[in-house]
């Protein structure tokens, strides 16, 4: 059985149909990268698996079972996790507080707040802010963090939910090579300690080609060939409307 299981999405926005009948399937375990050209449907396939954007036509199935009319908050307690193209983080929260509120969140609010911020829970959020490098950085406060950190920051959140499937749009956008090379490892490792489900957006090509076990390409709302990194980079049609223009 999949992890997820996309089948004939249409999402209509007026008369422009940003997916188009899109399916793929995603193994459990797997770190699959999804690319296409700007517009090709990427960001709306991702929040139309977590419940953001309602689907027109089609199904999305976790595990097996059919979450298509699923509100967000459902899907992120049968664990789908995102991570936005652009960081959405609480910024006058500090860097320990955002990881508790995600905490919080995950709980849906049925424990009290003193019990997960005293209790076990606080060593997790530690781990998590050690794990991801942001120990250091635990005292302050989001808005004053870089582009890098605030992504790692918004990665940490996403583990707190306990996370079966993680959505991340284009995780090293804004960031510096350095980041984008620290962040990479960091994405690799998790997943090797986790084998959690990773499904990714992502521009840098060479970001893709190291870390992707597989990679779906997307063309106009559409799937238009998935397959390992180097059959797809040596696809003719691939590199006519995506890799050729880079
Ligand atoms: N909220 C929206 N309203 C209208 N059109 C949208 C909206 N979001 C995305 N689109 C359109 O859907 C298409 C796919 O966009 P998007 O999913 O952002 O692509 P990508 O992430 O691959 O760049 C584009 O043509 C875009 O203009
Ligand atoms: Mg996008």
């Amino acid at each position: 059985m999949s992890a997820l299981h996309v089948s004939d999405l249409v999402v209509r926005y007026g008369a422009n149909r940003a997916l188009d009948g899109l399916s793929l399937e995603v193994e459990s375990g797997e770190l699959r990268a999804v690319i296409g050209p700007n517009g090709a449907g990427k960001s709306t396939l991702f929040a139309t698996i977590a419940g953001e954007t309602p689907a027109s036509q089609g199904r999305v199935e976790l595990d097996g079972t059919d979450i298509t009319r699923w509100a967000p908050h459902l899907r992120v307690r049968r664990g789908v996790a995102r991570a936005f193209q652009v960081s959405r983080i609480f910024p006058s929260l500090t860097v320990r507080e955002n990881v508790l509120a995600a905490q919080l969140c995950a709980q849906g609010g049925s424990r009290v707040c003193w019990r997960t911020v005293l209790g076990a829970e606080h060593a997790r959020s530690e781990a998590a802010l050690a794990e991801l490098g942001l120990a250091h950085l635990a005292a302050r406060r989001g808005e004053t963090l870089s582009q890098g950190d605030r992504k790692r920051l918004e990665i940490a959140m996403a583990l707190q939910l306990e996370a079966r499937l993680l959505l991340l749009d284009e995780p090293t956008a804004g960031m510096s090579p350095r980041e984008t090379a620290q962040t990479v490892a960091l994405i690799r490792s998790l997943w090797e300690r986790t084998r959690i489900t990773i499904l990714l957006t992502e521009h840098d090509m060479s970001v893709v080609f190291s870390l992707a076990q597989r990679i779906t390409v997307m063309q106009r709302g559409r799937v238009l060939c998935t397959g390992a990194p180097e059959e797809v980079r040596g696809r003719h049609d691939v590199r006519e409307i995506y890799l050729g223009r880079g």
